[in-house]
Order: structure tokens, then C-alpha cells, then sequence
């Protein structure tokens, strides 16, 4: 018997069990079953409608809103057993079983004998299959006739929970935004699912302190219930600080895929380009889609911006967007609201004591020392195949880098090998990149005005530059610059 058959079946059960099973929800469901049956946002088309009332909270205008979520029974057909199992005819695969059965007018498929089916599949499932679906696992591990040694618990924990699916999140912000009234919301916040960010924790090298910090904050969102009951609740919002490129922003996203939690990024430059009547609001609406969206990362980056805006001459307006976005992180708790809330600043010297209350917990990413720049490179080139590596010898030679300039020096090496086709690259190879990486370094720490002229200008000879400037470059003297 095909795997296609299998997988029908699994999905026409799980859909008939939960239905009738009211305890069961949609954490109970594997991500590519319960996709098909979420509905909500916007009420496009009304398919599982069971008579649950249309009139949502802000149904004044656009297409009728009602609250996202699943609603029972759960129906089977053609169109959402092939999304659900990614079988391209689902029907014909279970046609031939006995207890299977479909309706020619509208298209369901159900189950004449549900208890055929449950020994048909019991006889084929492990148990590997069963802890992948909560659903079935629950309702086989009631049932000792069938010897799975599986639970419930075990299942749903291993499954992903809803708010890291794509389409929970999209229903939510649906519900929540209006297209047109709502850009320049959406180029102030970004939200990905952790199912699309692609960097997870493994891939970071992390300093000591940063690993206990990161424990502690995971410990902590396990047992927020407890630190709840005992009052403690001035925990969750943490300030990465460091230098560009130490992994602040990427830790961040990590820790969101790591945790299957939302991603909610804050971007507070785009608060300056805004019409400056609709930021204060606009603010106040992140963190209400934060709270929604919850449990979630809430992640601001640039930080410093608050400060800054405090501190100069700005606009009153923005002022205000500030001091309520000051307001907006007092009124958010992990412990509460389920949300995490990361900072990030290169700036530390810019923030003032209000920006630095805020947070319980400061972080730091220094520059890499010479054994996590070895570290880093291990990650960075697990992939690669590179004759006589010595990640300590690059290490000791790239003094000062961070783990985005070792990077940077990877992909040079990379792409100079290819110009030779070659997909295997050397150590010399590496130690050129890093000397390029420093001219490069070099170039960018050049001051372009006072600066060398020749150096900035290719063949040395820009008739109209030196007369704008008033600087009066000598152009006799020789061009023979070699870097
Ligand atoms: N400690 C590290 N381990 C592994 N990779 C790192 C590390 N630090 C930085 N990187 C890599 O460098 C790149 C840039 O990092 P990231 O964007 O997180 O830096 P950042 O601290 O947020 O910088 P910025 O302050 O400019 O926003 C990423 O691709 C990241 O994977
Ligand atoms: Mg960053």
C-alpha cells in the first residue's frame, strides 16, 4: 500500500476525530493540516462557515472581519486533502479501501467505518507518524487495544505551535490593518514567522555571558506562570549592545526560529519619514499587534534613536512618538503579555537613563577575541571544503574583525576561486581574502575629502575636482600609486 493512501487516511481521521473530540485545538493539528482549515482576517470566502456570526469587532468597512480560527466539523475534500497531504489525487489513492466513501455532488470524502479505519491505519502508522499529529496521538494512546507507545504531551510539544505558522500571523495582521490607512504602518513594523527566518542559535558563536543570559531568559518564558505568581514581573526586555556586525540582529531572529516564537521588528528610523500625526499611533498600534501576536519577539534595533530624539531640538510630534513608545515598553511584559522584548543599539554612550531603565538586562556583544573568531570561522565554512584549514592561523591574523567582516572574508574567497573554477578553496586563499578585506577596511576609513586625491581618483586626473573644493592638488606630480 502506498504512502499516499497512508497519508489521506491519516488526514480524513484526524479531521473526523477532532471534530467530534471539543478539547482538541489547533495545536492539536500538524502545520500542513491545520493551514488548510484556518480561516479568518478577512471573510473571503466563508467555506468551513458553521454559522459562526460574521460580525467582527471593526466590521465598518472593507470585507467583513471575523475572529481567525478553525471551526468544526472539519470537512474533507479533493482540494483540501491535496493541500493537506500534498497527494495529487487524493481520492484515488483511498478509493480502492473499504470504508472510505465520497459524495459525488459535493465533493466529501469521509470515513463509512471509522473503525476500519483506525485498524487500517494503526497496522500501518509508527509511532514516529504519531508524534508528528497530537491529534492521533491523543486518540490512539486512549486506546490500549492499539499498543502505541506514545502521549498526547509528547506530540504537543513537538509540534509547532499555530502562532509560528505564516497563516496565523497573516489572518492576525488581516484582521488587524487596512491596506490602504495602514502603510506606513507596515514600513514600521516587520513580522516573519519563524518558519522564515534561517539563522538558528547553532549557527552563532556566543560568549559565555551571552549563553547564561539567553538561558536565563528561556528558563524565565518557561515558567513565566510561576514568576507570575510570585510577583516577579520586571523581567523580559533586554538591550543588545556592541559594535555593527557582532550578531545582535541575528541572535535576535535565533532565538525567535529557536523558540518558534514571531519575529515583530520595530524599525524606529522609519518613524522620522512618517506624517509625523499618525506616529504616535502608529506606535501605539506595534506593540497592541505585538500583544496579539504574543507569545512573541518584539525586537527594536537602532535603539539610540530614542535618545537622540529626546535630546535634540526635533519636532514636537516626534517627540511625543517617542515618549510613547517609552510609555508604549513600560506597559508590555513578558510575564503578561508574552512578549520579549530585545533592544539593540551600537550607541551605548548615546543612550540616556530613560532608554537604560527600561531594560533588565543588558547584553553585550563585544568584537570576537582570536578563539571566537576561530569558532566563527568553523561555522561559516561548515559547508566549504578548504585544503590545510587553520581557523586558528585566520584567527590570528584578522585581529579587530567581527563575525559579519569574516563573513565578508569568506565570500571573497569564495567568489575569487570561482573566477579560477575552483569550488575548493585553500588557506592561502583565506589569507589573501583577509588582506583584501583590509584595503578594503582601509578604503572605507579613508577621508574623502582631505584625502589622497590620487588615490580617489582613478588615473588621477579629474580636471573640475580640485577647483571645487578649493583645495589645490598639484596634478604634475607622478600617478604611480600600486595597491
Ligand atoms: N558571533 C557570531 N557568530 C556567527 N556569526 C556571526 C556572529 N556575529 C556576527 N555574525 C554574522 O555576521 C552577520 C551580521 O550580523 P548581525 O546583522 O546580527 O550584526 P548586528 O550586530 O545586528 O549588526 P548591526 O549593529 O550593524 O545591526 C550575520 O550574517 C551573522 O551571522
Ligand atoms: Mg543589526
Amino acid at each position: 500500500m502506498s504512502d499516499a493512501a497512508l497519508d489521506v487516511v491519516e488526514f480524513l481521521l484526524t479531521a473526523s476525530v477532532y471534530s467530534d473530540d471539543r478539547t482538541l485545538d489547533e495545536n492539536d493539528l500538524p502545520p500542513s493540516f491545520r493551514r488548510v482549515y484556518w480561516t479568518g482576517g478577512v471573510d473571503d470566502d466563508g467555506e468551513n462557515g458553521d454559522g459562526e456570526s460574521g460580525s467582527g469587532s471593526s466590521g465598518s468597512r472593507g470585507p467583513s472581519r471575523r475572529p481567525a480560527g478553525i471551526s468544526r466539523p472539519l470537512s474533507v475534500t479533493t482540494t483540501t486533502a491535496r493541500e493537506a497531504t500534498g497527494v495529487d489525487r487524493p481520492w484515488e489513492a483511498v478509493s480502492e479501501l473499504m470504508f472510505t466513501e465520497r459524495d459525488e455532488f459535493s465533493g466529501t470524502i469521509t470515513l463509512a467505518q471509522q473503525g476500519m479505519a483506525e485498524k487500517w491505519f494503526a497496522e500501518r502508522a509508527d509511532e514516529e507518524r504519531l508524534l508528528e499529529n497530537p491529534t492521533l496521538a491523543k486518540h490512539f494512546a486512549d486506546r490500549e487495544e492499539y499498543n502505541f507507545d506514545v502521549t498526547h504531551e509528547e506530540a504537543r510539544d513537538r509540534n509547532r505551535p499555530i502562532q509560528a505558522d505564516r497563516v496565523w500571523i497573516d489572518a492576525l495582521l488581516d484582521e488587524y490593518f487596512d491596506e490602504e490607512d495602514d502603510e506606513e504602518m507596515l514600513d514600521l513594523v516587520e513580522v516573519r514567522a519563524p518558519e522564515e527566518v534561517d539563522i538558528t542559535l547553532d549557527d552563532l558563536v556566543l560568549t559565555d555571558d551571552q549563553q547564561n543570559e539567553l538561558d536565563k531568559i528561556a528558563k524565565a518564558i518557561e515558567h513565566r506562570d510561576y514568576l507570575s505568581n510570585i510577583g516577579l514581573r520586571e523581567i523580559g526586555k533586554l538591550l543588545f549592545v556592541g559594535p555593527p556586525g557582532t550578531g545582535k540582529t541575528s541572535t535576535a531572529q535565533a532565538l525567535a526560529r529557536d523558540m518558534d516564537l514571531p519575529f515583530v521588528e520595530v524599525k524606529l528610523s522609519m518613524i522620522t519619514s512618517q506624517y509625523l500625526g499618525e506616529t504616535a499611533k502608529n506606535v501605539d498600534k506595534t506593540f497592541e499587534v505585538a500583544k496579539r501576536l504574543s507569545p512573541c519577539i518584539l525586537f527594536i534595533d537602532e535603539f539610540d534613536f530614542v535618545a537622540k530624539t529626546r535630546r535634540s531640538d526635533e519636532h514636537a510630534a516626534l517627540k511625543r512618538a517617542v515618549n510613547t513608545l517609552l510609555k508604549s515598553i513600560d506597559n508590555v511584559s513578558l510575564i503578561e503579555d508574552d512578549v520579549l522584548l530585545i533592544g539593540a543599539t551600537n550607541h551605548p554612550d548615546q543612550l540616556d537613563d530613560a532608554a537604560w531603565r527600561r531594560f533588565d538586562e543588558i547584553i553585550n556583544f563585544p568584537k570576537p577575541d582570536s578563539g571566537m573568531r576561530a569558532d566563527i570561522l568553523q561555522v561559516i565554512t561548515r559547508q566549504m571544503k578548504i585544503d590545510e584549514f587553520d581557523p586558528h592561523l585566520i584567527a590570528e591574523v584578522t585581529e579587530g574583525l567581527t563575525g559579519s567582516d569574516l563573513r565578508m572574508v569568506l565570500r571573497e574567497a569564495v567568489l575569487e576561486a570561482l573566477t579560477e573554477d575552483r569550488t575548493r578553496l585553500t588557506q592561502e586563499d583565506l589569507l589573501n581574502a583577509v588582506e583584501e578585506f583590509e584595503e578594503r577596511d582601509n578604503l572605507k576609513n579613508m577621508d574623502m575629502i582631505e584625502g589622497d586625491h590620487d588615490a580617489l581618483v582613478a588615473g588621477g586626473d579629474i580636471e573640475s575636482a580640485a577647483s571645487d573644493g578649493g583645495h589645490s592638488h598639484d596634478h604634475d606630480h607622478d600617478h604611480s600609486h600600486d595597491h
